[in-house]
């Protein structure tokens, strides 16, 4: 499974990083971006929690 960040749509909160940092992280714009082709064998929950924590479901795992 791959996570994924729209650019677009993300406001920059930081709660991914937070909660998945294995596969987020923020760059120099302040938006997060993914920073693993695929998600940690074993963390497809914390992947999971990811998605449903972004106030603006930005992320993605597929
Ligand atoms: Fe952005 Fe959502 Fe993460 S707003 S910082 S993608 S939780």
């Amino acid at each position: 499974m791959k996570p994924s960040v729209d650019q677009d749509l993300c406001i920059g909160c930081g709660v991914c990083p937070s909660v998945a940092p294995s596969m987020f992280d923020m760059n120099d714009d302040g938006k997060a971006y993914a920073i693993v082709d695929e998600v940690p064998a074993g963390e497809e929950d914390l992947a999971q929690e990811a998605v449903e924590s972004c106030p603006v479901a930005a992320i993605t795992v597929e």
